[in-house]
């Protein structure tokens, strides 16, 4: 299986451009699933929930269109960041299309500092879908900083997390390893990279968006800044080995009895 990730700069509120662009970068790629940064299309730092309000979109608008008509052309998945409004409710949230359109949806679940002024904490749950070659689950940005997010769609049985992100802490890229090999999972984490100056706030995103085996391995890393199309091969069933030693199994040793607090 082929799966890769598109490190992506937007240009904050651009969301036909940002679209026409990354469709053009995507448009000959040769993979079974590549993912996108949180909020690709739209950017990230909104001055406010009008502004925010004005940019995001339901499940029929232009970024789920585009993502699924360049599916249909490429015979790829995608997994993308967008701001979503479900009838003038606000969430931070993944969709997953593929070549026959719309697969699912994610609404991130632990909001990052100034998301808690503007989108309401996700509701979805961690979910797995099936796409055939993968069981995909999906985390977005800051849900790595809480490992039950990646235990949780471990559990659930997905054998790769798409994490679409916006990194600005200096954390995610190195631990990353970590949740892959405690979980016996792929990861691919998505970054943005550039920055953004708007309503007297500016942050810097950090780049080098990272794919991650079950074994703990860093297989892909993208530049510190810069756009970046980057496809590896990946064996998918390493993923459902869960067994780090021969009387050892990763679920079936956990001590649910002893982690009530
Ligand atoms: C983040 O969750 N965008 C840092």
């Amino acid at each position: 299986m082929k799966i890769g990730f598109l490190q992506f700069t937007p240009d904050f509120g651009k969301v036909h451009q940002n679209l026409v662009k990354v469709a053009g970068l995507l448009d000959a790629v040769d993979a079974d699933l590549v993912v996108l940064p949180e909020l690709f299309g739209t950017g990230y730092l909104f001055r406010n929930k009008t502004e925010l309000m004005n940019l995001a979109e339901d499940l029929s608008g232009e970024t789920a269109q585009t993502l699924s008509k360049v599916a249909s052309d490429t015979g790829c998945y995608f997994v993308a960041g967008f701001a979503e409004k479900d009838r003038g409710v606000l969430f931070n949230s993944a969709m997953l299309v593929g070549p026959d359109g719309l697969v699912g949806i994610y609404r991130k679940s632990h909001l990052f500092d100034t998301e808690k002024e503007l989108f309401e904490p996700g509701n979805t749950g961690f979910r797995v879908f099936d796409i055939g070659a993968a069981r995909i689950g999906m985390m977005i940005c800051f849900d790595w900083f809480f490992p039950e997010s990646a235990r949780s769609l471990a559990l659930a049985g997905a054998d790769i997390i798409a994490h679409p992100a916006n990194l600005v802490l200096p954390y995610c890229q190195t631990a990353m390893p970590v949740r892959g090999l405690e979980n016996r999972i792929y990861s691919i984490t998505a970054n943005r990279c550039g920055s953004e100056e708007r309503g007297g706030q500016s942050l810097a995103f950090t780049g080098r968006s990272v794919i991650v085996s079950p074994k703990g391995e860093t297989l892909a890393v993208g530049p510190g800044q810069g756009d970046s199309l980057q496809v590896i091969d990946i064996d998918v069933l390493l993923a459902r080995d869960k067994k780090p030693t021969k009387r050892n199994h990763l679920f079936e040793d956990r001590r649910t009895d002893l982690y009530r607090l």
